[in-house]
């Protein structure tokens, strides 16, 4: 099965929480994260930038300690279904303050069927239809926070996978919270100087590639290293990674997982010499950016990137980064590259958005104002908190809305249901990352491993007919799959 399918993000939080109290408390310093065991080290980790989940850990939004009983007693419980993420530093209950009033975040499963509790929240990663908390109680609603690509979960990239749920947080913009720049912690994050690009040419010279790839998380939904060995046919890539590895990194530390983890500052430094990185994402999905794409603008280097479709909405201007979707092929992609690697005048026009006023995308600094989370920030909440209080938030709201309508029947009408969406997790199925899926070996491992793993529940052959014909008979057997799953329980249970 899938290699790699692991909680790395809950391994994260479990050891990365640091207490920032409401305002006067004290902040205490979590374990640092070279405690964590990152499984898929090149692909998590090394590009990794701190993320809101990271360093800064989680806002301790607590009310006062010395609150009584009855005066949580009533509050709406918001109940964690994953326990590893529940983002309060000790106990298994805790009530927290947000915008419209205050609730009950709580990890205790006892809770589950009381009539206060009225939302269960879940982590993508952890979701099993087979395992859901059934029967589905008509008061609550299910919450799901996933900010992850679908290489954990394909069945959240399937329309009635996603409609179990009732709110959402994830990568895409379309999300009730959304987190398409998780990744991005800010604009001076962008602006950060490039290395010149004459030290640049002199490592060049001395017989560096133009591209940098740096993978050890090899065969992922997106099939990238299809089209990176095709590239690499036409222009000389260094890759340091276990994916299509033709270079050792220069020093033992820098391969070591516990370096790459961090910002080290030496291994930045080496990563900067190559003017461009390829920046491939695990998935394709639309909004689903990470550190991947991030991280070599950071860098001053020129991704050459295949990720979200939808990345151009994001980029600092118009010309900052080349989509490998651009070109017809990777030989004329390779002509580019090369194109550009002899051009400094061409080049240096992908770095023009580190100029003073040189993000002239307004959309970019519009998101990036007005998200009330922060990445390695510790004065803004972190998103695991921020998503509970949208929660709470929508919950009391909810309360009050069946409130007015129990009230006068005649006059307000019952509250609509709020249904998550598919654009919500928006993740076609996996595609060869080059050439067609009729042509690669029904041996081939990506090809084993993703197409049943999108269609969860059909054999591999039943799973190859849904894909290359876009067959709607396996499609429907897919969801009378799951149907059967959750009706079935739903009732008996
Ligand atoms: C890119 O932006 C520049 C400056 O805002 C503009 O003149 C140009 O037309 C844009 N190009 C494209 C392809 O949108
Ligand atoms: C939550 O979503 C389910 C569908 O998955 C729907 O039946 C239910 O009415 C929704 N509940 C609320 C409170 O919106
Ligand atoms: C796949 O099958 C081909 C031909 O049937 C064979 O040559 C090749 O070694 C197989 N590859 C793997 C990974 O098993
Ligand atoms: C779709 O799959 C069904 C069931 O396996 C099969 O009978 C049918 O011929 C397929 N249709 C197409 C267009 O491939």
């Amino acid at each position: 099965m899938a290699a790699g399918r692991t909680g790395v993000m809950l391994a994260a939080l479990g050891v990365l929480i640091v207490c920032v109290a409401n305002g006067s408390g004290p902040v205490a310093e979590g374990e640092t994260s070279g405690e964590v065991e990152w499984v898929e080290p090149w692909d998590g980790a090394v590009f990794r930038p701190p993320s809101a989940l990271g360093a800064v850990g989680v806002a301790h939004r607590t009310g006062s300690p010395h609150l009584g009983r009855q005066e949580t007693a009533d509050l709406p419980v918001l109940l964690w279904w994953s326990p590893g993420l529940f983002p309060h530093f000790s106990g298994d209950s805790e009530r927290i303050e947000c915008a419209r009033g205050a609730c009950v975040a709580s990890r205790d499963r006892r809770k589950r069927g009381n009539t206060q509790t009225r939302a269960l929240l879940f982590y993508g990663t952890d979701f099993r239809a087979s395992d859901a908390p059934l029967p589905r109680l008509a008061h609550q609603s299910w919450a799901l926070l996933h900010e992850e690509s679908p290489l954990n979960n394909f069945l959240l990239s399937h329309g009635p996978g996603i409609r179990l749920f009732n709110l959402t947080a994830t990568f895409s913009r379309h999300s009730d919270y959304p987190l398409p720049l998780q990744w991005l912690p800010g604009t001076s994050y962008l602006r950060r100087a490039a290395l010149p690009l004459q030290e640049r040419a002199e490592w060049r010279r001395r017989g560096y590639a133009p591209l940098l790839y740096l993978q050890s998380h090899c065969d992922v939904p997106a099939d990238r290293d299809r089209y990176v060995r095709e590239l690499m046919r036409y222009i000389p890539v260094d890759s340091y990674g276990k994916c299509l590895q033709n270079r050792e990194l220069p020093t033992a530390r820098f391969q070591d997982t516990a370096t790459a983890t961090t910002e080290d500052p030496e291994l930045l430094a080496f990563l900067s010499r190559y003017k461009f990185h390829l920046a491939l994402e695990n998935a394709i999905c639309n909004d689903y950016m990470t550190e991947k794409l991030w991280r070599p603008m950071h860098l001053g280097a020129v991704p050459v990137y295949r990720g979200s479709p939808s990345v151009r909405d994001w980029m600092p201007n118009n010309h900052s980064i080349i989509l490998i979707d651009d070109f017809e092929s990777p030989q004329k992609l390779a002509e580019f590259i090369d194109f550009l690697d002899k051009n400094d005048e061409e080049y240096m026009k992908y770095l023009a958005y580190k100029q003073p006023g040189g993000i002239t995308n307004q959309f970019l600094l519009d998101s990036l104002k007005q998200r009330e989370w922060g990445v390695n920030d510790p004065l803004l909440p972190n998103y695991l908190n921020g998503f509970e209080c949208f929660v709470c938030d929508h919950e009391l709201t909810r309360l009050d809305a069946g409130k007015a309508h129990a009230d006068s029947p005649g006059d307000i009408p019952v509250p609509e249901p709020h249904i998550a969406q598919p654009a919500h997790m928006d993740c076609p199925m996996p595609k060869p990352g080059f050439g067609n899926l009729e042509e690669i070996p029904e041996n081939d491992s990506w090809k084993e491993m993703w197409l049943q793993d999108y269609w969860q529940g059909l054999d591999q052959g039943e799973a190859l007919t849904a894909m290359i014909h876009n067959n709607e008979t396996q499609k429907s057997k897919f969801w009378d799959y799951l149907h059967e799953i959750f009706m079935k329980r739903n009732q008996n249970l």
